[in-house]
């Protein structure tokens, strides 16, 4: 069990749960949202087919509640996310050339304006890189080949001057091809002076496989003058919660160790409403109650 709240403890980095209101009805899963965090992503109600179902039709009715909670439960917000080949409702995936350049930047400029001044960070691109540390054939590459990446960073900036700007992805976490790839890209962008803030390394982890070098992998791309974050960490797990709560506090520990290191953000809460719930992959179990996992944390953050 643990003795009081994570978000008692973070006192050097953010600690943050991705939240949907789908499960606000649950009174458990609500108050440990509030309770335990201070840095709050939406799981989905701010991706593209969430905040723009039709072109030029905004939704915003979800992404707002979610906005609204942080701000009572006095929580930061991460914005996730607003270029993505995954999410894209059918209107943007028929568009192609500078049709979707157009659509893109107005869906930037559309959505960080809204929230303008309210969202600490955005996930501005995520998911661009292949295995092999080249980028991702998506309908962004095909219009606009790796130009859609500069493009969405400088429409960010000026959308929301005061927002962080992230790239975000998974598999990067240790140093392989994948996350060399994403490095030197962060380089080339930087030299080239888009404006790019932070790396987002998502962390969707299974017991026992945290890389070993996460913290030099975290502290090689703070070296090019970024913010570094873990996005999304889930640690599939079921029946080895002892490896769970270890890898948990790994993963703490090397975030605080790097001090460009902003925050850790959980991809969930509970077990029962995980995208990965038969792997028991987070900190709550399904009645809310406090894993080993939890205590680790806890106990890494202290
Ligand atoms: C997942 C959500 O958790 C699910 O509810 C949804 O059905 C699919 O997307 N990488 C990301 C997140 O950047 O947005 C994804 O979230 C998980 C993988």
């Amino acid at each position: 069990s643990i003795s009081c709240a994570f978000r008692d403890h973070a006192n050097k980095i953010y600690i943050g749960a991705a939240v949907s209101p789908t499960y606000f009805s649950d009174a458990t899963y609500q108050s440990l949202a509030g309770a335990q965090f201070n840095f709050l992503t939406p799981e989905n109600e701010m991706k593209i087919d969430a905040t723009e179902p039709s072109q030029g039709q905004f939704n915003y009715a979800q992404a707002d509640e979610l906005v609204q909670f942080a701000q009572t439960n006095n929580m930061k917000v991460r914005g996730h996310t607003l270029v993505w080949h995954s999410q894209v409702p059918s209107w943007m995936q028929s568009l192609t050339g500078t049709a979707l350049e157009e659509a893109m930047k107005n869906h930037i400029s559309n959505v960080m304006g809204r929230y303008k001044g309210g969202i600490y960070a955005w996930d501005v691109v995520n998911e661009v890189f292949n295995e092999d540390g080249t980028l991702r054939d998506s309908i962004w590459t095909q219009a606009m080949q790796s130009g859609f990446i500069a493009t969405a960073f400088q429409a960010a900036r000026e959308a929301d001057p005061n927002a962080k700007l992230y790239i975000n992805d998974y598999n990067i976490e240790g140093v392989n091809a994948k996350s060399t790839g994403l490095y030197n890209l962060v380089q080339e962008l930087k030299t080239q002076g888009v404006p790019i803030d932070g790396v987002g390394f998502q962390a969707h982890f299974t017991a026992g496989s945290v890389p070993t070098d996460l913290q030099t992998n975290l502290q090689r791309f703070a070296d090019l003058g970024v913010d570094v974050a873990i996005t999304e960490l889930d640690i599939g797990g079921a029946g080895q919660e002892a490896q769970q709560a270890t890898d948990y506090a790994t993963v703490i520990q090397d975030c605080l160790a790097v001090s460009r290191c902003v925050g850790v953000t959980i991809w969930g809460i509970m077990d029962k409403y995980s995208w990965r719930a038969s792997t028991n992959p987070l900190p709550f179990d399904d009645n809310g109650n406090a894993k080993a996992a939890a205590t680790a944390i806890e106990g890494a953050l202290q």
